[in-house]
């Protein structure tokens, strides 16, 4: 599936249109961008200032892939009322750059562009479905090819707020995978590459999150200390930068979060997890990461976690099956410390393919309680959006 930038905006009207109406009558149109350069002041939430931007990529998404193929039609203004949903764009390729400039025009100046930054060489070191195209050492072309692109784009439209999420899984995976030889591989790159984007992207009209995985991943009781060091030495690494806000937790995720007891709270390993919600652990990770001399704030994805009970081992992580979307984007958490709810993951996209002769084929996405048949990670998996829309909680 492609999108090219042109057909995303083919929106524009011509001189000939006729003039039956005068100015005044027209719908109105919210201009893009604010009128001055917009200046984020990382010591706040954002969010409370900012509503999440629905973005345009995940609209056509779902206004040209979904609901021309529903299989039941009576779910379109469902659909619909997804579309309007805020979410984030993910910059995943180079090639995807493309996605940006036409997701930024119609950004109003009272919503913020949420973008994902994922292109690491050797990434997805412990799993396959989304290992992507740097191999290991390709850091050079990381850094000039993807994320330098990147911050010349963002610079490019001081007069938009944007919102990122850096590298989700990365420094978790060098955290807890440490064992496997394509993370020690991947490694040193991770960590330089992390440090990189935080540096370059750390521009006025940005705030920056980075991923710190889950609960069920960082908030073993063996993980908190390390896994908080390895993201402030990234942190500083990076210089400290100011616009730096915290961490981003649950992208792609499942976890509920305040479900108590938690979901996995009866398993036989429980008593070595404290984090069994995302509350906790954003409260509990939090303290460590303020421990380790950094920023602790998070954005918390909601946006597959309507569900509870799906999974049968707490880290199964592909294509779940039962869920349904969840919170909608909200700077209403009752956590000081979360900033927010927010859509990360667009659901609809695949997280792995399920065809077992496929090059990115991930046994995870052939567990019993992963949704078959699957497509490619990324690409749009119409039964899924189905399923996710059908078993909303809180329902469209
Ligand atoms: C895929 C990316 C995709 C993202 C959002 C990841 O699992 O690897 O290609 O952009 O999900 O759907």
């Amino acid at each position: 599936m492609k999108f090219t930038a042109a057909a995303t905006l083919a929106l524009a009207t011509t001189a000939i249109a006729a003039p039956s109406k005068t100015t005044s009558e027209q719908p109105s149109k919210r201009q893009a961008g604010c009128s001055s350069a917009v200046s984020l002041d990382a010591k706040t939430n954002v969010f409370k200032k900012y509503k999440l931007h629905a973005n345009n990529f995940y609209r056509k998404e779902i206004e040209e892939l979904a609901i021309p193929n529903l299989s039941d039609p009576s779910l379109e203004d469902a659909a619909r009322a997804v579309s309007d949903t805020g979410s984030f764009v993910w910059l995943d390729t180079i090639e995807n750059i493309a996605k940006l400039e036409p997701a930024i025009a119609d950004v109003p100046c009272d919503e913020i562009l949420g973008v994902v930054v994922y292109d690491l060489p050797g990434r997805d070191c412990a799993a396959k479905a989304s290992n992507g195209e740097l191999k290991v050492g390709e850091l050079a072309k990381y850094k000039s090819q993807f994320i330098d692109k990147i911050a010349s784009i963002l610079k490019a439209h001081p007069n938009t707020a944007f919102a990122l999420v850096i590298e989700p899984d990365s420094l978790p995976n060098l955290v807890t995978n440490s064992d496997v030889q394509a993370c020690k591989n991947s490694a040193s790159g991770y960590r330089d590459g992390v440090a990189y984007a935080l540096k370059t992207l750390n521009l006025p009209n940005v705030v920056q999150y980075l991923d710190a995985g889950h609960g069920g991943w960082l908030g073993w009781d063996a993980n908190l200390k390390p896994g908080a060091q390895e993201l402030a030495k990234a942190y500083k690494a990076a210089g400290s930068p100011k616009q730096f806000r915290g961490i981003a937790t649950n992208v792609a995720g499942w976890n509920a979060w305040d479900l108590s007891p938690g979901e996995f709270s009866t398993a036989s390993d429980a008593k070595y997890n404290s984090c069994q919600n995302e509350k906790i652990y954003v409260t509990t990770f939090g303290a460590a990461l303020k421990s380790a001399g950094m920023p602790n704030h998070a954005i918390v994805d909601t946006g597959r976690n309507g569900v509870t009970g799906n999974r049968q081992e707490w880290g199964n992580w592909c294509n779940v099956d039962g869920a349904g979307f969840g919170v909608r984007p909200t700077a209403d958490t009752g956590l000081e410390l979360a900033d927010a709810f927010v859509w990360v993951k667009p659901g609809g996209e695949s997280d792995g393919t399920s065809d077992t002769s496929a090059v990115r084929y991930d046994s995870f996405c052939g567990k019993d309680d992963a949704f078959k048949p699957s497509p490619e990670a990324g690409q749009w998996h119409q039964e899924y959006f189905e399923m996710l829309l059908r078993n909303a909680n809180p329902s469209f």
